[in-house]
């Protein structure tokens, strides 16, 4: 892995132990997960120990220790999104990804994951894709949506 990004992103920074989130969050950013060779990189530079690396990345749920798809397909499973249909979407997107929530696709784009209420019931069955909110969705709308994404735009 290069390194030279890694020290782009801390260059951002004074370098002290408190910088610690915020280059975390930047190297999520970049790869989309904290990889293991840039932790222990990491805790080198700031001077952190890597147990201490390992508490916070853990304790936020920002971070992901695994590879994580370019863009991350929430699927809220929350009451009202679930009578609306949020089953059947999930088992759409299951079939057309080839993968369960929790994983990542083979090629890199997307993650998919259960979410609970996001507060926007009115909109179930509700999928966020990437952060951006994709409501009253359908089998059919998902096709269309998920190839608008591979192809780059939202
Ligand atoms: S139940 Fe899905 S947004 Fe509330």
């Amino acid at each position: 892995m290069e390194m030279a990004e890694v020290e782009e992103i801390l260059g951002r920074y004074e370098g002290e132990p408190g910088d610690l989130i915020p280059v975390l969050q930047d190297v999520q950013e970049r790869y989309h997960y904290l990889p293991e060779e840039v932790l222990r990189y990491i805790s080198g530079r700031l001077h952190v120990p890597l147990s201490q690396i390992y508490h916070v990345a853990t304790f936020y749920n920002a971070f992901s220790l695994q590879p994580k798809g370019k863009y991350t397909i929430s699927v809220c499973m929350g009451t009202a999104c679930h009578v609306r249909g949020a089953p059947t979407i999930l088992e759409s997107l299951q079939r057309i990804l080839g993968i369960r929530p929790g994983e990542t696709t083979p090629d890199g784009m997307f993650s998919l994951e259960t979410v609970h209420c996001l507060g926007a019931c009115a909109l179930g069955p509700l999928v966020v894709i990437g952060g951006d909110y994709h409501g009253r969705m359908t089998p059919t709308k998902l096709d269309a949506v998920l190839r608008r994404y591979r192809k780059g735009g939202g």
